[in-house]
């Protein structure tokens, strides 16, 4: 029987791509599968959490239990991420947002008319750094992928979005990240860095979640 030491926690997870229309027919998108923000759904509702899940379009069921709040565009999740927010003890932006959307999205079909064509984009709204700015904040985790210099990145992503925790992982490797069923991750503080080794992306979020609450819990009772 699992323990239900999250009881108390409203956690509030995004998850999942964005798209970006272009046109009525056409979208910008990525490859997230919204396997590693479910796991971490799933992972926290096992623990006893209140679950709030923001998701982008992807092919998985949600966990049975968990509040499912669907969205297209980044713009979309970050609306409902800063509505869902202030409920929550802890937030993990396990999303992979664009990072930036298309300036006019075309109002009919793009016709095939010119050799060239031009798309103009202008940057979206970070979620997770807009979250760490409220006054009120919870306990934020975010997420760092990446395909070079990871740790540099990663550090630097905690810092300058002013975040608990990052979990990172190295998506340029085969079996893992993006659409895999599998992860790895490394999850810094400002001052530890702790390894999740390869496994089955339930099995990672299982141990991320107990790393996460360690965290809150040592943060809350300082
Ligand atoms: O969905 P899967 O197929 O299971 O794949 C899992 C994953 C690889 C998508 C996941 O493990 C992961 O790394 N998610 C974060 C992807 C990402 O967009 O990382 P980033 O380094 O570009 O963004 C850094 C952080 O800022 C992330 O917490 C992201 O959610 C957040 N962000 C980014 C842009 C933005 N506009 N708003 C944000 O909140």
């Amino acid at each position: 029987f699992v323990d239900k030491y999250l009881q108390d926690q409203h956690w509030v997870i995004t998850a999942g791509p964005t798209r970006e229309a272009i046109d009525p027919v056409r979208y910008i998108s990525n490859h997230s599968s919204g396997k590693m923000g479910y796991a971490i759904a799933h992972a926290a509702l096992r623990a006893g959490a209140q679950v709030t899940l923001i998701s982008g379009p992807v092919n998985i069921p949600a966990p049975a239990g968990c509040e499912l709040i669907q969205v297209t565009s980044a713009e979309q999740m970050h609306q409902q991420a800063l509505t869902y927010v202030p409920k929550a003890t802890t937030f993990v932006a396990c999303a992979a947002v664009a990072d930036y959307r298309v300036a006019n999205i075309a109002d009919e079909k793009i016709k095939k008319d010119n050799e060239r064509m031009q798309i103009s984009l202008i940057k979206n709204h970070d979620i997770v750094a807009d979250v760490a700015n409220l006054a009120n904040k919870p306990f934020i985790v975010g997420f760092a992928a990446e395909t070079q210099n990871v740790e540099h990145y990663a550090r630097g992503k905690l810092m300058r979005k002013n975040l608990d925790l990052i979990a990172a992982n190295d998506v340029a490797k085969a079996g893992q990240g993006f659409n895999s069923d599998d992860n790895a991750l490394t999850l810094y503080s400002a001052i530890d860095k702790i390894e999740i080794p390869l496994a089955n992306k339930q099995i990672v979020a299982k141990q991320l979640v107990s790393l996460i609450n360690q965290h809150y819990l040592a943060k809350n009772t300082e």
